[in-house]
């Protein structure tokens, strides 16, 4: 018969919360009283903190008001305007866009996102791409992937009544994805007089924050300036003014106080004692007891929780073990 061994062995949980998925209760703020540029108070939050703070709701506003000073300045929050998170409308993919890229050229000096509210984009003068309002009504061009055809439209609409038009006669506003979609399209366009027309990339503004968490609240001032405005043509970064709360965009190289926040990390102790006639010690039993362990923990409400599981493998641990826990629990 084989010896009966009781061994014990220590698991140590580490329920770390995943920073995307921790409701915004479960965070600490802080006032940073140095002044930076947007990147440079990003890293600084990123290494001694979690990130630049996202604010979810007037509460976490007001928050961030009673923690810093009433003085007649403002403090970066996390939220940027990315003016090359350019996306197509027939993947819904993240497609970045340079200014270099060899067919799709931006007229010169754009995309310039004027009084922050370009958000879709339009072929100027047949070749070169230009943010718009996306609210404009301009002629377009579907793309029909059944005869792979290129149809310009010329009736003229806003980029979205143009979208819808495109999905439902044909398959989508065009994308521009190869110097062989540019050459048709330049085709198709040749003698149209049209000067601007709509194509199916845009981007969605002011999203996502720092943290790559979006929220929907805005505080954004109303009064004496209609903020976001991109006064400057490069305000692509948001602060909180400290007097009042409300949000302005501002340049992102230009010096300001900043919010940062941490997600607050849960650690929780569990002891478990193990008896079995397998042989504690080996490595691979050890990686079976974890696995199982681990699977248990995320099949319960925990589900969102990141799990780091150590499963303490010295011998001297596990002596020492069997000595206290285990007679104790
Ligand atoms: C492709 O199909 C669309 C929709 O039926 C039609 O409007 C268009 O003229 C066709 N193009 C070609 C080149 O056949
Ligand atoms: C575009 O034009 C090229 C020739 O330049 C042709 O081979 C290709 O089939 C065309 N593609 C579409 C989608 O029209
Ligand atoms: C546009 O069409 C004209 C004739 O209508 C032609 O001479 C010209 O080469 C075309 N341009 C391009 C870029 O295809
Ligand atoms: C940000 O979030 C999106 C979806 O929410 C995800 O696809 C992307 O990989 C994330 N990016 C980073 C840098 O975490
Ligand atoms: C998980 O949460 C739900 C309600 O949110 C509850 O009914 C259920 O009992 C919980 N399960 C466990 C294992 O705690």
């Amino acid at each position: 018969m084989p010896r009966m061994e009781e061994t014990c062995l220590l698991l140590i949980l580490l329920l770390s919360g995943g920073l995307s998925t921790l409701p915004p209760h479960s965070r600490e703020y802080h006032f940073v009283n140095q002044k930076m540029t947007w990147t440079e108070a990003q890293s600084y939050c990123r290494e001694h903190f979690t990130d630049l703070v996202t604010i979810y709701n007037s509460n976490i506003n007001q928050l961030l008001l009673s923690i810093s000073p009433r003085i007649d300045d403002s403090a970066w929050t996390g939220l940027h305007d990315d003016r090359y998170s350019w996306k197509w409308s027939m993947e819904e993919k993240a497609f970045y866009v340079g200014s270099t890229h060899e067919f799709l050229i931006w007229a010169n000096g754009q995309p310039d996102c004027v009084n922050a509210k370009e958000y879709c984009v339009a072929l100027q003068g047949q070749t070169e791409m230009n943010d718009r309002p996306c609210g404009d009504s301009y002629p377009f061009l579907c793309y029909n992937a059944k005869n792979t055809s290129y149809i310009l439209v010329k009736e003229s609409r806003s980029w979205s009544a143009a979208q819808s038009y495109c999905r439902t006669y044909h398959t989508d506003l065009t994308s521009i994805r190869s110097k062989e979609e540019k050459s048709n399209i330049t085709l198709t366009l040749n003698g149209s007089g049209v000067q601007y027309v709509w194509i199916g990339l845009y981007r969605d503004p002011w999203a996502p924050w720092s943290d790559n968490t979006t929220s929907t609240f805005t505080n954004w001032m109303s009064y004496p300036y209609k903020e976001p405005n991109n006064y400057y043509g490069s305000e692509d970064c948001a602060a909180l003014h400290l007097m009042s709360g409300v949000w302005a965009d501002g340049s992102c190289t230009g010096r300001d106080f900043f919010f940062c926040f941490t997600a607050v990390t849960k650690q929780t102790v569990v002891k478990m004692k193990l008896q079995s006639e397998a042989d504690m010690h080996s490595t691979e039993i050890q990686q079976q007891v974890s696995q199982q362990v681990s699977s248990s923990v995320t099949n319960t409400n925990l589900t969102q929780v990141q799990t780091m599981l150590h499963v303490f493998h010295h011998l001297h641990i596990l002596s020492s073990c069997q000595a206290s826990c285990c007679q104790k629990d």
